[in-house]
């Protein structure tokens, strides 16, 4: 059964030099509490599908064609009201820059709490409770500390931990980790890739997991699919593809891990 199917999808920008077709009609579908891998070059337009899924893609560019079945439901002609009960609940993201997901001026347990009151209403000691339970949940040793802190007083690392533990808050059906290790050092790119994948296993999630690393799509993802320029050029179970890439362009890429190693 697919939780996200995802055809012929595509996304224009007209911008003074012309018109840009960065994602050029792709397909794809995510099996439920399956781990989907969405691998390519920077630039190649793996982000801009993730926006896509929750319609967040904004102008000049537009989606032109496809359907985003989401539970069999079309989420590119979904009316607003239905569409804000996925966003952020029913589908949530984790974004490559922890620094730009929270805002500022407000203290991470009150980013949070807003995340879950907005779709749930309820007390504030009650969406407290719940907020610890999931800082704790993305194992963040101080949690009453992180909780009062602002964004700026928390390291990459963790700043990353409170946007899973966000991410977690209203049990998505659907997480999209759009390179969460990517802004990381090395170190720390270690622990939240252990965590991610104690998570998903725990609580069974069904996840797109994009990523510019073989070696990360490696260890974590289930399926993965190769783009390259818009288009996706390849896919099937991960082991398969890295045993035996088949496209020009998966070879080139494995061939440049392989160089790094
Ligand atoms: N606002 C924009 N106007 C014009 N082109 C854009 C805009 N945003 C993104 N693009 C283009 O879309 C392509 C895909 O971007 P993106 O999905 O962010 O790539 P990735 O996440 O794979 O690095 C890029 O080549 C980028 O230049
Ligand atoms: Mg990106």
């Amino acid at each position: 059964m697919d939780i996200l199917s995802v055809k012929d999808l595509r996304v224009q920008f007209d911008t003074p030099y012309g018109v840009v077709r960065p994602i050029d009609g792709i397909n794809f579908d995510i099996r439920k509490g399956e781990v989907f891998g969405l691998i390519g070059e920077s630039g190649c337009g793996k982000t801009l599908t993730a926006l896509s899924i929750l319609r967040l893609i904004s102008p000049p560019g537009k989606i032109t064609s496809g359907s985003i079945l989401f539970n069999g439901k079309d989420i590119l002609v979904m009316n607003e009201k239905s569409l804000r009960d996925i966003r952020g609940s029913k589908i949530s993201m984790v974004f490559q820059e922890p620094a730009s997901a929270f805002n500022p001026v407000f203290t991470i347990g009150y980013q949070i709490s807003e995340a879950i009151t907005a779709h749930n209403p309820m007390a504030a000691w009650k969406v407290k409770d719940i907020v610890m339970k999931f800082l704790r949940k993305a194992q963040i040793p101080d949690s009453h500390k992180v909780y009062a802190d602002y964004p700026h007083q928390l390291s990459g690392g963790m700043k990353q931990r409170a946007m899973i533990a966000m991410a977690l808050a209203n049990s998505p059906q659907l997480l999209i980790l759009d390179e969460p290790t990517t802004a990381l050092d090395v170190t720390t790119q270690a622990q939240i890739l252990e965590l991610l994948e104690e998570i998903i296993k725990r609580e069974n999630l069904s996840v797109l997991f994009i990523s510019h690393d073989f070696g990360i799509i490696a260890k974590m993802c289930d399926r993965v699919a190769v783009m390259n320029k818009g288009k996706i050029v390849e896919f099937g179970d991960t082991k398969m593809v890295i045993g035996r890439p088949k496209d020009p362009y998966t070879i080139a890429l494995l061939e440049s891990v392989k160089a790094l190693a």
